[in-house]
């Protein structure tokens, strides 16, 4: 895949393959593409106009639309389209506009053939299909492009992947943060140490077992993205536990289904119970788009605020709830872990439940770093590495 230099730039910086067009014309309006492999694609007059790459419309240096929707004729209209001999796609405009070239692997991409392409494709999962997390060399992985995007690609797609035999070094944690995009700090820093607090403001800062749950569902919008590298370790005990929330809600949905309805619709509230802050969110535990489909679980049993809604709401809500709780703790969704020493867990904080049992403080070391970031970080930081890669064939 390798740009073509004298074909005209894009509204982004991607690099589009050349693909052929096999011959272009105007219909009803729109430019009509049929491309050398047979298929056909239909593209918006107006689409066009404001992705048009001319100086003037489009930054060349920022790659934005300069213009307003109301700077273009409300029917503007393709009149013509030729393919240029450098591939290059040229349409002549209705209103006395000039003529504008287009980038061909930029129409293709953008082209709708059905359905929309969508990378984000979840990969359900329980104990038994997953019993561990896709596991990488972390040294190996930090250094090379195509392993470190198997790593993020296996963490978009399962929820959760591990790094295995890194070194236990100061900075580290923040360095891997920040190669992947921003980190997003909160209440407990920029990055937190899971550790025995004499005055904890949360259950995570004591050495008492977790069930499964998300952080932050105290926050509008809970972070997409947790990592925790265990830097040390050995006590006894602790080991961590990760289950697939979409895995669960989808078999509530499918087996028990009054109580599937429940969880999407009744709101709970969560709030921190710190004493220098005070944090509440709303939301259901499970949050749906307009298709059906899952897109976010709100889930953690401690932050619950009560529940202030009619009684039958309640009954509903706390039975589905607690039907939800069956779920995640029954070991055949878990997955249990080891935190060893030089293993980084990075999750989907709003998918992935994790937990861990009890362990014993007295009995030795255990020094676990953590830190917010989103899914937008991710999928950014993905998107980069198949770019990266793209341009290197
Ligand atoms: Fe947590």
């Amino acid at each position: 895949m390798r740009d073509h230099q004298d074909l005209p730039i894009t509204p982004d910086f991607d690099p589009w393959p050349m693909v052929e067009a096999r011959s272009v014309e105007a219909q009803d309006g729109a430019l009509r593409i049929t491309w050398a492999d047979g298929e056909v694609s239909l593209h918006h007059p107006l689409l066009l106009a404001e992705n048009d790459p001319a100086d003037g419309v489009l930054h060349p240096l920022s790659r934005e639309t300069l213009l307003s929707p109301t700077d273009f004729p409300e029917d503007l209209a393709v009149t013509g389209a030729t393919v240029l001999s450098n591939g290059a796609i040229e349409v002549a405009w209705s209103h006395g506009r000039p003529p504008s070239q287009f980038h061909p692997g930029w129409l293709r991409g953008n082209a709708w053939f059905g359905e929309a392409g969508d990378d984000i494709n979840p990969v359900l999962w329980t104990a038994k299909e997953l019993p561990e997390p896709p596991s990488f060399d972390g040294p190996a992985a930090l250094e090379n492009p195509a392993l470190f995007r198997d790593w993020l690609t296996a963490l978009r797609d399962y929820g959760v992947a591990r790094l295995t035999g890194l070194p236990n070094r100061d900075g580290l944690l923040v360095e891997i943060g920040e190669q992947i995009g921003t980190i997003r700090a909160s209440n407990f820093g920029k990055t937190f140490t899971l550790e025995v607090k004499d005055d904890p403001d949360s259950n995570a800062y004591t050495s008492h077992p977790l069930p499964g749950h998300i952080d932050l569902p105290t926050r509008e919008c809970s972070p997409g993205l947790q990592v925790l590298f265990c830097r040390e370790n050995s006590t006894t005990g602790g080991e961590g536990t990760y289950a697939d929330a979409y895995r669960i809600a989808e078999d509530i949905r499918a087996e028990e289904p009054e109580h599937f309805a429940a969880l999407a619709e009744i709101n709970w509230t969560y709030n921190n119970r710190a004493k220098t802050t005070s944090y509440k969110a709303t939301g259901p535990v499970v949050d749906l788009d307009a298709e059906g489909r899952i897109t976010s679980v709100r889930y953690n049993t401690w932050l619950r605020a009560p529940l202030v809604a009619p009684l039958e709401d309640q009954d509903r809500a706390y039975k589905s709830y607690r039907a939800f709780a069956k779920r995640a703790e029954d070991p055949r969704y878990q997955m249990l872990v080891t935190y060893r020493a030089g293993d980084l867990f990075a999750f989907d904080n709003r998918r992935a439940l994790h937990g861990r049992r009890g362990y014993n403080a007295q009995g030795g070391a255990r020094f676990i770093e953590g830190f917010y970031s989103d899914r937008d970080d991710l999928y950014s930081a993905i998107r980069m590495c198949d770019r990266q890669l793209a341009t290197e064939v």
